[in-house]
């Protein structure tokens, strides 16, 4: 396959299935023999962006940190698969600004909110409808959906080989240059 280091930056609500997903193709690309890194939020937030909270501003920088690092992922020849809620389209657009535009794939996770909710395999929405988390995604803070993302995905219906193979079909009909074209 075509595997031109790009980044697939999975975005969705919490329990929307990015972490599912993004396993699934690591598992996917390691099979083909594709380099790639898995950058998940809860894993970030315990090391990289341990210092930050979930305000916007906090958001913002975490996105921004992910993001640095899947470009250098990219650079260095690596698939960068992101996972993170980033709720705010303004962040995605910086995102995309800094891994670059031709490399940057955004896959939304559209699970709706109440599936998500129903879920809720770490009990947080329950906590956040009981006010213990203030700011929650979803809840208490908004999340605004990509316009016109590379890819969506509803997990509530579509088995998660059905979203990996509609995935690595779009990475192989990408005009991928291996080299970056700057
Ligand atoms: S993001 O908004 O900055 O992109 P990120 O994906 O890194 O979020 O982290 C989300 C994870 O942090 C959730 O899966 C959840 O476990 C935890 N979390 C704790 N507080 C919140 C909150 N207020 N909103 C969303 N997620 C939260």
């Amino acid at each position: 396959m075509n595997h031109c280091p790009c980044t697939l930056w999975l975005t969705g609500l919490s329990a929307a299935g990015k972490t599912t997903l993004a396993d699934a193709l690591a598992h996917a690309f390691a099979a083909r023999g594709v380099a790639c890194e898995v950058l998940d939020g809860d894993i970030v937030r315990q090391k990289l962006s341990r210092d930050l909270g979930f305000s916007r501003r906090d958001r913002s920088e975490n996105i921004r940190r992910v993001a640095q690092l899947c470009q250098q992922l990219n650079d260095t020849g690596i698939v960068a698969i992101a996972a993170l809620i980033s709720p705010y389209r303004a962040d995605r657009a910086m995102a995309r600004r800094i891994i670059k535009k031709n490399r940057f794939i955004e896959v939304y996770l559209a699970t709706p909110l109440r599936v998500c909710e129903a879920r809720d395999p770490k009990g947080l929405y329950k906590r956040a409808r009981a006010g213990e988390i203030a700011n929650f995604t979803g809840i208490g803070d908004a999340y605004e959906a990509p316009r016109s993302p590379e890819l969506s995905f509803d997990t509530s219906w579509q088995p998660l080989s059905d979203c990996v193979a509609a995935t690595l079909r779009i990475l192989e009909m990408r005009d991928a240059p291996v080299q970056d074209r700057d």
